[in-house]
């Protein structure tokens, strides 16, 4: 693999950055300052050292973004995508939107290739909690918080228990381990309200960064990496 691909590829700088990097010789291959970043290295063997820090590379890639509302969880390359927001190569690598936020729903979205972690993330089976902040009106009652937290019938379907925070009768914090189609509006008009506003704060292990703004994105640092839950049953 082309050692510019290598770096890049794990988040730690761009192509342009390695380049600079490399000119100025802080990029060591085993040991010695490589200085032509189409340099081929061995990915499985080579220890690359960037500007004095130990490169871990990295099968896949993972990225936070803060998703704006107008856009679409899809990796069909349409003016509306989510993909459209994060560089092209992202795309060319197989990355893809895991699990979907409705068009109107802000906040976080794990973007990766690593299909197994996605099936780990969305599989029903293994009840990994969202945690969103909502607005509704009209405003709920304490029995209708109740009915939300104990479960609700959506479309026949009882939904499993969930956690709600209100701060005030329209508005406040709501988990789910579940992930349906529309979930938590369809929880919501089941007991008679509406959702006006939602965003998802918490996926699984994983918190919305508070200095990502919308419509912008971030590699997962190695300690979100660690955490999520594919990742632990790896290193058992
Ligand atoms: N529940 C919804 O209703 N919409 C979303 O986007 C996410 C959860």
């Amino acid at each position: 693999m082309r050692l510019d691909k290598y770096i890049s590829q794990t988040g730690t700088a761009s192509r342009k950055e390695c380049a600079r990097a490399a000119r100025a010789g802080l990029i060591l291959v085993n040991g010695i300052a490589v200085r032509d970043v189409s340099a081929h290295i061995d990915e499985n063997s080579a220890e690359v050292v960037f500007c004095g820090k130990t490169v871990l590379w990295r099968r896949y890639t993972y990225v936070m973004l803060h998703k704006p509302a107008g856009v679409v969880c899809t990796t069909e390359d349409t003016p509306r995508s989510v993909m459209r927001l994060l560089p092209p190569e992202f795309a060319r690598r197989g990355m893809f939107p895991c699990g979907r936020l409705d068009a109107d729903t802000v906040g976080l979205l794990l973007i990766t290739n690593d299909g197994p972690l996605a099936h780990a993330l969305l599989s029903p089976r293994h009840h990994v909690e969202k945690v969103y902040t909502y607005i509704c009106d009209p405003p709920i009652t304490h029995r209708q918080l109740s009915q939300l937290e104990a479960g609700v019938d959506i479309d026949g379907y009882l939904t499993k228990p969930a956690r709600v925070e209100a701060q005030s009768p329209d508005r406040g914090r709501i988990a789910v381990t579940e992930g349906k189609y529309h979930q938590i509006k369809r929880m919501f008009a089941a007991v008679g309200s509406k959702i006006v506003f939602l965003k998802r704060e918490q996926f699984g292990p994983l918190v919305l960064d508070p200095s990502l703004a919308e419509g912008t994105w971030r590699y997962l640092t190695d300690a979100e990496i660690a955490s999520l839950p594919y990742m632990q049953n790896l290193s058992e």
